[in-house]
């Protein structure tokens, strides 16, 4: 999302790196991005121009003086197009020339001429990395701004381990999307935090048994996503394990207990709640400190269970200035219980849904819901992706809250 319709100019220069350069500028395309490529002679040493070339669909630069269009200076026009520019790999060289402003080529000449923010991947060799004047130059790029990712340490192309290596291309995408995030001013959300319950929590019976349910968390992790996307600060308090990306404070939680204290301890400063998670309305009166015997003699076993506390419905009652937005899990009659929660937990905001169908709600990837609000509104979803849903609500939100986009 971050990336969709954005203009990178690739900048690649001349390291043994650069095949898997080939894989990242594939995911920024797929993530629909705009690429156009750039590269230094050294580069085409390593890789031909055609690569990118077909990839990106465009031609690749690689000449300051094949000026093609007599009404156009390329590398200007290609630093004029940019919305972001990345250097990847960035040899210790080209980072060098930047910082001392060279123009020399067409990569140099073209970075000279950018002001939008930049976004440098160094790979080379661990002693060359560890160079002061190495160290130096990117210290000088950081202080300008610049954004520069850390090597991996790991086994290099030389055959020994040593700090320097090209990282994986997921994180390179991960902290490219961050660094957009930071870098742009104007997000609606910039300044507002938003706190966010995912999963399904996990009442424990003993060491080894639990009872739970089947909320996956990916309606939560894709709502505290695309509130990050919108440039809040996001806390995700989840019982899921599935991954969030590093700017998201995340804390992982079992219990419904463990949720509330979570949420309760952060309640006084969030400017909105979003409680997706499927949270037990109980939990096991005494907890087991060892495991359980089989009973010998008994067909049945009972387990003594004792009423969670409701978190949504407290957080209503101790809301401030808070926007408040419930999940309704509904099986049937659907707007009447969501309407009823609404009104009984003080909610800004629910969003409906019909769980009990294999094809939406719990622990699949898409779902379909309706959203009511506190002043009468409601928009009805038809059945899309969770990821999708995540950013109509927040966008909803932004609507509601009355925050100039
Ligand atoms: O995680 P997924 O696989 O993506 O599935 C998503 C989902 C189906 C879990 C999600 O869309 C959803 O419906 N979440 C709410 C499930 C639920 O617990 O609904 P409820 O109607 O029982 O609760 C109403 C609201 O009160 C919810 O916002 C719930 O988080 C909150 N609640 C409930 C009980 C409790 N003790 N404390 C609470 O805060």
């Amino acid at each position: 999302m971050m990336l969709k319709d954005k203009n990178i100019a690739l900048y690649v220069t001349g390291g043994i790196a650069i095949y898997k350069v080939v894989d990242f500028m594939r995911t920024l395309i797929k993530k629909g991005a705009k690429v156009r490529v750039a590269m230094t002679k050294s580069a085409t040493e390593f890789v031909t121009p055609l690569t990118f070339q077909i990839l990106s669909q465009h031609e690749v630069h690689l000449d300051t003086f094949s000026e093609k269009d007599p009404e156009h200076v390329a590398h200007v026009d290609l630093a004029d197009w940019t919305d972001i520019a990345v250097v990847a790999p960035a040899t210790a060289n080209t980072i060098a020339k930047m910082a001392a402003g060279f123009a020399d080529n067409f990569v140099t000449s073209s970075l000279l001429a950018t002001k939008q923010p930049l976004f440098i991947v160094p790979a080379m060799n661990t002693d060359m990395f560890n160079h002061e004047a190495t160290q130096e130059n990117i210290q000088t790029l950081k202080k300008r701004g610049a954004y520069v990712v850390e090597p991996d340490t790991g086994f290099l192309a030389e055959g020994y381990e040593g700090k320097g290596r090209y990282p994986e291309n997921e994180r390179i995408v991960e902290e490219l999307e961050q660094f957009i995030i930071s870098s742009t001013a104007d997000l609606p959300l910039k300044g507002y935090k938003i706190l966010v319950s995912a999963g399904g929590t996990k009442e424990r019976i003993d060491p080894v048994r639990y009872i739970t349910n089947d909320s996956s968390g990916k309606t939560g992790h894709a709502i505290a996503e695309a509130a990050y996307q919108k440039g809040a600060e996001v806390t995700l308090v989840t019982a899921s394990e599935l991954k969030a990306p590093q700017a998201i404070q995340t804390v992982r939680v079992d219990s419904a207990k463990e949720m509330y204290e979570a949420i309760d301890e952060r309640f006084a400063e969030t400017n909105i709640l979003i409680m997706s998670a499927a949270v037990s309305d109980y939990g096991v009166a005494h907890t087991a400190t060892s495991k359980m015997k089989k009973e010998r003699d008994s067909e049945t076993v009972s387990i003594e269970l004792a009423e969670n506390p409701d978190i949504l419905k407290t957080m209503g009652q101790k809301k401030e200035q808070q926007f408040l937005v419930g999940f309704a899990a509904e099986t049937d009659e659907l707007e009447k219980y969501a309407q009823k929660k609404l009104q009984e937990k003080h909610l800004d905001m629910i969003v409906a849904n019909e769980v009990g169908r294999a094809d939406r709600g719990f622990n699949v990837d898409d779902n379909q819901v309706i959203i009511f609000t506190s002043d009468h509104d409601k928009i009805e979803i038809p059945k899309t992706s969770k990821k999708n849903i995540a950013h109509i609500l927040i966008d909803k939100i932004v609507q509601e809250l009355e925050i100039e986009e």
